[in-house]
């Protein structure tokens, strides 16, 4: 891939390579685009292939003069009134499409969405080929958009598709185009920009809102948009959205068990984060800042392969997001999968720690709780659950240890991780690691649903570093008889087996002098009344 410069040279090899059918990435004042002749099919299935774009995503063609546009589509009058208001500018109309629009651009709709870009360089390439460009952003499908020449580079250098790319410095808007239908039976935003909303209406006062801005779309339903279904804009990192006071945030952050996170944060709380990478993108009032380095900061955070990305997001109501700020959280809802989590109500909730040895009644105690609407999160399924995808790390460490379907053996791993203690640390480094971070996505997920209290449960509670998680630990005791009688009859096994259970546990001082509370189970309404007891004090505060 040639890198040129935004010169009169470097334009008009850019142009060159476009008339001769071949790819140029080239930058917009929106996000660059991977540009080639949208008359030609084969220039065209180019682009999807460089991209990994799926075939059923249309594309955009870019023209310079707003007499182009009867060329490729049937423009209404008020597409006319837009072209007129809004173009040069980061605007793109569909309407119905011309012939000489092939099918690949249009992914075989009759419509085709058209755009005439402000950014000089953009229109010079366009003018100096004498060609309409199709030009999606030029970015490897679903990763975040480019907003500069190395971003475009970190995704296609040495991609046998793209020929080069004509560096126009920093994207003015760092969030693509605003996209207005003009085909429906009313004139509806398919995708928020710089140009508004609020702007539209000025011309359209009826102009709607697609559901699919702000909303995961139910996947039976069709996309009005075919990029709204895609998956887009998403670091490799599982992301999170986070809103609500600072302070309130990074009790959030730090709570959270994973150990390598980055945060990407407004302008000004750099400091606050102390545990974590930090990322400022903007002031939390300054929504076209953000919008400028939204994806610049979501590449960024890429590369600190961390293993969880948060972005603070401004605090407002959703139904108060409007102007620019719309653009914000529709991508950002997209690369966060839709995960928003309000710290400030998060705050208010409890996350209770269980622990203690085996047949103590940690299950009792989490049952009450969940009764009293705590979510139970039982660490033993967790890593059931996980434990298969886990795989990979269990081998790296302690060789095959699946069986044919992929599946982890769970007999082959103990025998190979409890054949020496520090096999045993091995597996409960990897263990710990996996089921913590396994409980924040839990924990996540139902956050951004809004239940906030949580019981967590494990013998290995303090091993596996969950003191951060927790406002603070119960550890649950009872007599070794007890105890015995309670695992035999659980877990249908022999004395001889528990016992050896038994041996391999913690003491129960270790348990008692490490929780903040201990609670003896023999009784049980006794554990309910002493469980209250502390409750009624986390209230208090
Ligand atoms: O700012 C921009 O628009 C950038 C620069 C390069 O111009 N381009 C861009 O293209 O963002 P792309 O392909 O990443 O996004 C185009 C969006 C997609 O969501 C696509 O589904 C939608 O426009 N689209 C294109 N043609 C359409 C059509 N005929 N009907 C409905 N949606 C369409
Ligand atoms: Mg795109």
């Amino acid at each position: 891939m040639q890198k040129l410069q935004s010169n009169a040279a470097g334009i008009s090899v850019a142009a060159e390579e476009l008339k001769k059918g071949n790819v140029v990435a080239i930058p917009t004042e929106t996000v660059y685009g991977l540009a080639a002749n949208a008359l030609d099919p084969q220039a065209v299935a180019k682009i999807f292939k460089a991209k990994g774009r799926p075939s059923d995503n249309p594309l955009i063609i870019h023209i310079s003069e707003i007499e182009d546009l009867e060329k490729y589509a049937f423009p209404t009058e008020i597409a006319y009134k837009l072209a007129e208001r809004f173009w040069p500018g980061p605007l793109t109309m569909i309407l119905p499409k011309k012939e000489c629009i092939p099918t690949a651009v249009t992914a075989g709709l009759d419509t085709v969405a058209v755009r005439m870009p402000e950014h000089p360089v953009a229109r010079d390439i366009i003018s100096k080929c004498g060609l309409p460009l199709a030009a999606p952003s030029a970015n490897i499908s679903g990763k975040p958009s480019p907003t500069s020449a190395e971003h475009v580079s970190d995704d296609f250098s040495g991609n046998q598709y793209v020929s080069a790319v004509v560096d126009g410095g920093k994207c003015k808007c760092g969030v693509e185009s605003t996209v207005i239908s003009l085909c429906g039976e009313a004139p509806c935003l398919l995708r928020p920009g710089f140009i508004t909303a609020e702007m539209l209406r000025e011309i359209i006062p009826d102009l709607k809102i697609a559901e699919a801005v702000l909303k995961e779309l139910p996947t039976s339903e069709k996309a009005l948009s075919p990029g709204l279904k895609h998956k887009h804009y998403a670091p490799k990192a599982r992301t999170v959205c986070i809103k609500g006071l600072c302070e309130n945030a990074v009790k959030y952050v730090e709570s959270d068990g994973n150990k390598e996170k980055t945060v990407i944060c407004f302008c000004g709380e750099e400091e606050e984060f102390k545990s974590c990478w930090v990322i400022p993108y903007g002031k939390a009032d300054d929504f076209e800042e953000l919008a400028e380095n939204l994806f610049d900061a979501l590449r960024q955070a890429d590369k600190m392969d961390c293993e969880k990305i948060y972005v603070r997001i401004p605090q407002i109501n959703e139904e108060l997001v409007n102007g620019v700020l719309l653009a914000v959280y529709n991508r950002l809802l997209r690369a966060a999968s839709f995960t928003v989590i309000d710290c400030d109500l998060a705050a208010k909730g409890l996350v209770i720690g269980v622990t203690g040895q085996s047949g103590a009644g940690k299950g009792t105690l989490c049952g009450i709780l969940a009764k009293k609407g705590f979510i139970h999160i039982d660490t033993d399924k967790v890593w059931h659950e996980i434990i298969d995808a886990s795989a990979p790390k269990l081998e790296a460490v302690f060789g095959k240890i699946t069986d044919e379907s992929g599946k982890v053996d769970r007999k082959i791993l103990g025998e190979k991780a409890f054949s020496s203690p520090e096999d045993l640390e091995k597996l409960n480094a990897i263990a710990h690691k996996e089921i913590m971070a396994q409980v924040s996505v839990i924990m996540d997920e139902n956050r951004a649903k809004g239940c906030f209290d949580f019981a967590i449960d494990g013998a290995a509670l303090f091993e596996a570093g969950a003191k951060d998680t927790c406002d603070f630990i119960i550890a649950v005791v009872a007599d070794r008889k007890t105890r015995l009688e309670r695992v035999k009859n659980r877990d249908g096994i022999d004395d001889l087996r528990a016992e050896q259970r038994f041996s391999m546990q913690k003491s129960e001082d270790f348990y008692i002098d490490n929780a903040d509370y201990t609670l003896v189970n023999d009784n049980l309404q006794e554990l309910e009344e002493k469980l209250n007891e502390i409750l009624e004090k986390y209230k208090e505060q």
